[in-house]
């Protein structure tokens, strides 16, 4: 049986890919489909947390049981719900797929062929929700208490850099835990299933064997309850 142990935390998940418009008809994203995403938030409601969950674009996925669930469509409005959230909750969790960049301008129209082939498409950078929330928190905006999780996408193996990014990314982000995905050649994206390491900013580092999203879930919500020391209780 699932441990009952996160009575009494507010955990804030986002989970899904997002959605860049270019114009009324087309858009930038990804290939999340929120998988990972919605089998955290189930979990941690199962183990008794008071879950909301943001979600962009994902697979056609039931609403988990019991979960506040809040749709978004671009960065720009995760970002919003997200640092609305954040003060008030005890642990955040980024499974998003959240777009790096956003078209400089959206049409009001749908883009038009021309003679000319394809215009370039101008970019921007979105910014970073995550280290946003790491900020927040040295800046005591948000409480000392509230965990910060986040996720890291890379493409190689353990032998050719997934690991090296992940402890980059930990370091660069600053936040207490951070999830490495392998993905590519059909990993992670879509699939049922997921592999890939938990580090946390102590130095600890966890293996996760391929395995489910719903078993990765629960291991990564017992990392969380290590962290924490109002967790892993009975
Ligand atoms: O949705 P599924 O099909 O189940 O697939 C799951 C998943 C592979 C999408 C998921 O497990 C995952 O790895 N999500 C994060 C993917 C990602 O965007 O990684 P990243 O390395 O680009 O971003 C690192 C972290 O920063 C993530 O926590 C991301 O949510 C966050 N981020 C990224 C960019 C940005 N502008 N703001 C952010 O907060």
């Amino acid at each position: 049986a699932l441990p009952y142990d996160l009575v009494g935390l507010k955990f804030l998940i986002s989970a899904g890919g997002t959605r860049e418009p270019l114009d009324p008809v087309r858009y930038l994203g990804n290939r999340s489909s929120g998988k990972q995403g919605y089998a955290l938030a189930r979990a941690a409601a199962q183990r008794g947390a008071q879950v909301t969950l943001v979600a962009g674009a994902t697979a056609d996925l039931a609403d988990p049981a019991g979960v506040e669930v809040i749709r978004i469509a671009t960065a720009a409005q995760l970002s919003e719900e997200i640092s609305k959230r954040a003060p008030e909750t005890d642990v955040v969790i980024m499974a998003a797929a959240v777009a790096d960049f956003r078209p400089v301008h959206l049409s009001g129209a749908k883009i038009k062929k021309s003679d000319k082939g394809p215009a370039p498409i101008e970019l921007t950078t979105n910014p970073d929700i995550l280290a946003g929330l790491v900020r927040a928190r040295r800046a005591g905006e948000i409480p000392d208490t509230t965990s910060i999780v986040g996720f890291a996408a890379e493409t190689g193996d353990e032998h050719h850099g997934v690991l090296d990014h992940g402890r980059a990314k930990l370091a660069r982000k600053g936040c207490d835990l951070l999830v490495v995905n392998a993905v590519g050649d059909g990993k992670a994206f879509g699939m049922d299933h997921n592999t890939g390491w938990i580090l946390a900013a102590g130095g600890d580092e966890t293996a996760l064997p391929l395995g489910s999203k719903t078993l990765m879930a629960s291991r990564i919500l017992d990392a969380i309850t290590v962290l924490r020391p109002d967790g892993g209780g009975t």
